[in-house]
């Protein structure tokens, strides 16, 4: 239908130009809005993306590539279908945006007028929050030319002398040709996990116990290309540092042939008063059992989890699978029977998002939440390591994972060890694929 209106008004114009000049689309009057507000957060020096569009001369070589790109959906990268609950971070062009880029594009990118450019963004150089506190690591990371490197594990001191409430987060890397992604984790007084770690010193190999509920590590602040600062403030929440934790920096890095450096930092915002609700990040419903038979072009991989507060409620999602995975679906299945996808959408490996609701979604005791994840381990999977092995869950990217993070808030008195219960598919021992939907019966 859309691209009957297209080719219709194009048409149109295409006639009306023998009569009289008709008012088309320049860079300056429709083009430069849309870029502003739909991509340049990426598109600009020193950001993600491999060039900038701040500007006419940076974009006027680029608008063949930008019409396809935005035509075949590829940009913005968005991947959530639409389901009945809305995004607050929605990254989705309107039709007629795509229908002005398509038409700019065609008649030859013309600039237009200057007195119809919009002021330019102002992106405050380095942070995009005003951190109240910076914590960087103590020491540089001394990468290797070459090679696979393991992910990194460096317990960092806190030195917080009383408890602390965060609104908003950020993670920046030292040297953003290295770090693929990274996490910095809030390490509680009495938390098992990375114990016996020095301050400073990098360890591998510590992925297991940073998700033991009981534990309470938290993550206060995430990077991956593109994702930018974090907010924890909605309906009045913040995160959760209690007096005497230490941080742990989690980091991911790609060697890139010659031997560098990286000193990431984490920037935080506190909150202005004491919140009445806390927000916390769970690695959710997660497949820790979960087997994909070699070959399989679309194995099927069902993780679940049981709400254990009263008043948690959900908003923010984002799934985590490795170069295998295809979708992934969250869907909660409430007490009362009654079942809603609440997220769902195509997973692509070098896109990890991340899914903030518009609006807290309530998921009262006992209410079930579901992941739902498809793989590809045939040889049609460009991105595919093996196809001929039977891959298991794992750190590498050789293994696979199906997880998703989800942030939730709850009243500040509440225990966020109470939060979740590993549940029905979760719990099955692995067998020789999945766990799949028909395991949602086990209970
Ligand atoms: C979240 C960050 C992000 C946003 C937002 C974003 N881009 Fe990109 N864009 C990238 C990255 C990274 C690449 C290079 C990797 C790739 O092609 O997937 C890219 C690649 C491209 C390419 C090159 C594609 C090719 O075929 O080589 C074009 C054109 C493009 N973007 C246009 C846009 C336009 C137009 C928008 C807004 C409507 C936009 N992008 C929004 C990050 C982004």
């Amino acid at each position: 239908m859309s691209a009957l209106r297209l080719s219709l008004s194009v048409c149109l114009s295409g006639i009306a130009v023998l009569a009289a000049p008709i008012p088309s689309v320049t860079f300056n009057k429709d083009i430069l809005p849309i870029l502003q507000k739909n991509c340049q957060t990426c598109h600009r020096p020193g950001e993600v993306a491999p060039m900038s569009l701040l500007t006419y001369t940076d974009s006027r070589p680029w608008a063949k590539a930008i019409k396809t790109a935005v035509v075949n959906r590829k940009m913005p990268p968005w991947f959530a279908e639409p389901v009945a609950n809305h995004f607050a971070n929605e990254r989705v062009l309107s039709e007629s945006d795509i229908a002005k880029i398509a038409s700019w594009a065609d008649n030859g990118a013309p600039e237009g007028d200057a007195k119809d450019k919009p002021a330019p963004l102002v992106f405050p150089d380095g942070w995009q929050l005003k951190p109240d506190i910076v914590v960087e690591m103590p020491a540089d990371f001394q990468l290797p030319a070459t090679g696979t490197i393991n992910y990194q594990f460096i317990r960092v001191k806190g030195n917080f002398d009383r408890d602390l409430w965060v609104t908003s987060a950020e993670m920046r890397p030292g040297n953003s040709a290295v770090l693929h992604h990274g996490k910095v984790w809030i390490v509680p007084p009495g938390s098992k996990w990375m114990a016996d770690a020095e301050y400073g010193v990098p360890y591998e190999g510590r992925e297991t116990g940073r998700n033991e509920a009981g534990d309470g590590n938290d993550i206060l602040g995430k990077f991956n290309p593109g994702l930018g600062a974090q907010d924890f403030s909605i309906g009045g929440a913040a995160k959760f540092v209690p007096k005497g934790s230490d941080l742990v920096f989690e980091l991911h890095y790609t060697a890139i042939g010659k031997a560098t450096t990286d000193r990431s930092k984490l920037g935080i915002v506190l909150a202005k008063n004491p919140p009445k609700q806390r927000y916390f990040l769970s690695a959710g419903p997660t497949a820790s059992n979960l087997v994909i038979p070699p070959g399989d072009g679309n194995a099927e991989v069902v993780s679940e989890v049981t709400v254990g507060l009263d008043d948690a409620k959900l908003v923010y999602a984002q799934p985590h699978m490795h170069l295998r995975g295809k979708d992934f679906e969250l869907r909660v299945i409430y007490p009362t029977g009654e079942s809603q996808t609440v997220f769902k959408g195509k997973f692509d490996f070098n896109w990890q998002l991340g899914y903030d609701f518009a609006k807290p979604l309530p998921l009262p005791k006992g209410t079930r939440v579901i992941g739902i994840s498809h793989f590809d381990n045939s040889a049609n999977n460009a991105f595919n390591p093996d196809p001929a092995k039977e891959v298991r869950w794992g750190p590498q990217n050789w293994d696979e994972m199906s997880n998703c993070f989800i942030g939730l808030i709850f009243d500040v008195k509440d225990d966020a060890a109470q939060l979740f219960r590993r549940s029905g598919p979760s719990l099955l021992a692995p067998g020789r694929s999945g766990p799949t939907l028909a395991a949602l019966e086990t209970r």
